[in-house]
């Protein structure tokens, strides 16, 4: 018989077809995630589980499925997985790196022309009849051409983002990263600096870092408070790594310029939430990897970790490469 893989939701056909080649697939039908309980009681009899941003893998979702060998993440982001309580039960964790960089790039560059050029504000104007005339001192915002982009986090996206900003825009790129980073510094000129010369410097600041307990709530009132007022800030990493109240505060009072942000703290944002009634903030749904070559390239890593997984070999992309592989 096949092993037992529980699907957490509709992810491409292109990679369930992969999968049930080699698994027998529970697949959940909703639109919304399963609840913790459901998700405990779905993996009961499982041997691999795939999982999505927006499922909370804790321990007690491991414990609940004593035969679980491997969890396939649809997602680069594994913040949702508790990866030590994984390692710690030998269960290999895989993501997909790699094939969402230049999708998400690509958002991260719309939100900062997005929201530089008051995008959605003038279009919501447009579209509410406040568009009376040819306005010489209306909706006027800021420019990219020559300027200081501040990357949070030099790894694969923020590298896309800055050669996007370095050659389509002549912008100076500087960077703060765990490591330095000689390719981005050669490539593109960059230079790597502290935070506190990054948020004075940068006349845009673009966060790409990964969520963890070092960078969660790592922009609060006093990093906007060091930035100039002009800055453009933006997110496409996790929301919790942004202060939205310090945020809102900032945008509310233009201590900074303008906002755009592929991710917010909870997702999805409420449609009551502050950020939303702020004319200076861009809020998209976390649509950075929604592409169709992408999504499909999601779910081949996906389902090539998830086969890798089960029959022991060598996965495509593993978080926890400490682990062993095993057989059964
Ligand atoms: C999306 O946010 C991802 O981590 O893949
Ligand atoms: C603007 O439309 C211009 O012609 O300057």
């Amino acid at each position: 018989a096949l092993p037992h893989v529980f699907v957490a939701r509709r992810i491409p056909d292109f990679g369930l077809e992969k999968m049930a080649k080699y698994a027998d697939l529970d697949i959940w039908p909703e639109q919304l995630p399963p609840a913790p309980e459901v998700l405990r009681q779905k993996v009961k009899n499982c041997e691999g589980l795939v999982s999505l941003l927006t499922d909370r893998v804790d321990a007690s979702v491991m414990d609940a499925a004593p035969k679980l060998r491997i969890i396939s993440n649809f997602a680069v982001g594994v913040n949702n997985v508790d990866i030590p309580a994984a390692t710690a039960r030998k269960i290999p964790i895989g993501n997909t790196p790699g094939v969402l960089t230049e999708a998400t790039a690509d958002i991260a560059m719309t939100l900062m022309l997005a929201a530089s050029r008051r995008l959605t504000e003038s279009c919501e104007d447009a579209k509410a009849g406040r568009w009376k005339t040819w306005e010489p001192l209306g909706w006027i915002g800021q420019e990219l051409q020559g300027r200081t982009l501040g990357i949070v986090g030099m790894g694969r996206i923020g590298h896309a983002l800055a050669r996007r900003c370095h050659f389509g825009w002549g912008m100076k790129v500087i960077y703060t990263s765990r490591s330095p980073k000689p390719e981005s510094d050669q490539e593109l000129q960059a230079r790597q600096v502290q935070m506190s010369e990054l948020l004075q410097e940068s006349d845009f600041v673009s966060v790409h870092c990964d969520l963890n307990e070092t960078t969660k709530g790592l922009f609060g009132a006093e990093q906007f408070a060091q930035m100039r007022s002009h800055v453009v800030f933006v997110n496409t990493s996790r929301g919790p790594v942004v202060d939205q109240t310090a945020l809102a505060q900032a945008l509310r009072s233009q201590k900074i310029f303008a906002a755009g942000l592929d991710v917010t703290d909870p997702e999805p944002l409420p449609p009551t939430h502050e950020l939303y009634s702020l004319s200076n903030c861009v809020i998209a749904p976390h649509i950075a990897s929604a592409t169709v070559p992408t999504r499909n390239a999601m779910a081949r890593i996906c389902a090539e970790n998830l086969i890798a997984g089960l029959t022991g070999q060598k996965m495509t992309s593993c978080v926890n490469p400490e682990v062993p592989t095993r057989q059964s």
